[in-house]
């Protein structure tokens, strides 16, 4: 993306568009952030929602992405509006997204579209083919020791000369987080901290302990771990 230009003098291009797929909270939003930052384009922000609410402003982003290029143009929650459109009630604006897309023309290639989705399993045939949303990014959650090296320096980094962190918060965070996104685990280590300081300020205890980690896991994961 940083040498756009040499690459099409060289025959190549970049791609249209990208899909970020796949479940809530495994940072897709800051990844296409980072994208932006990383190789010097300009980052503007829009959602499905958006889009829904005021059509307009779909035109209205990409007339400002082309002003300022280069820039990515960033769909979020995108997908409704690139649902099949045999079942969307919403395919005009579908229409409208991809015809921009294959109009995107300009001299050099330097507006990137990047929307994100949580459920891939059923977009719109045309829209992720080539010259559109043609290239697929799948964002899983992390490998259990992954999880782990996050879960560890999160917590170590609350806790660094605050607070004791008793045996077996670790373990604990572990047992209520594999499988999930960092999203969960930046969401239960930061209750499980919210109690600590409590604690903390209530009896003059700095700890974060196992129990903090579990009550957390109630509060911030409740609705998918009923039961759990
Ligand atoms: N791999 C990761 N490394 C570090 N932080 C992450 C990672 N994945 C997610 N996060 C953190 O989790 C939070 C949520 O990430 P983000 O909003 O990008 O997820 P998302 O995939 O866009 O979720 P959604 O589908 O719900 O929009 C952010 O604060 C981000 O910093
Ligand atoms: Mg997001």
């Amino acid at each position: 993306m940083r040498e756009v230009h040499r690459l099409e003098q060289i025959g190549g291009s970049l791609p249209r568009g990208l899909l970020f797929y796949e479940p809530p909270g495994t940072g897709k939003t800051q990844a296409a952030m980072a994208l932006a930052k990383a190789s010097g384009y300009a980052f503007l922000k829009t959602s499905g929602a958006d889009i829904l609410a005021r059509p307009d402003s779909w035109e209205r982003i990409v007339r400002e992405a082309s002003d300022i290029r280069p820039a990515i143009i960033f769909i979020d929650e995108a997908d409704d509006i690139l649902a099949d459109r045999q079942y969307s009630n919403v395919a005009p604006l579908t229409n409208r997204i991809l015809t921009t897309l294959d109009g995107a023309g300009g001299r050099v290639r330097d507006v990137i579209f990047v929307a994100a989705t949580n459920h891939y399993g059923r977009p719109d045939a045309a829209a992720v083919r080539g010259g559109r949303f043609s290239e697929k990014v799948r964002f899983d959650v992390p490998e259990r020791a992954d999880l782990e090296r996050y879960v560890t320096e999160t917590l170590f980094k609350f806790a660094r000369g605050r607070y004791v962190l008793k045996q077996g918060t670790i373990g604990r965070c572990m047992d209520v987080l594999a499988g999930r996104a960092i999203a969960d685990a930046d969401a239960v280590i930061a209750e499980a901290v919210n109690r600590a300081a409590t604690r903390a300020i209530r009896d003059n205890i700095a700890e974060i302990r196992p129990l903090d980690v579990s009550a957390a896991a109630r509060t911030v994961l409740a609705s998918e771990t009923a039961g759990a």
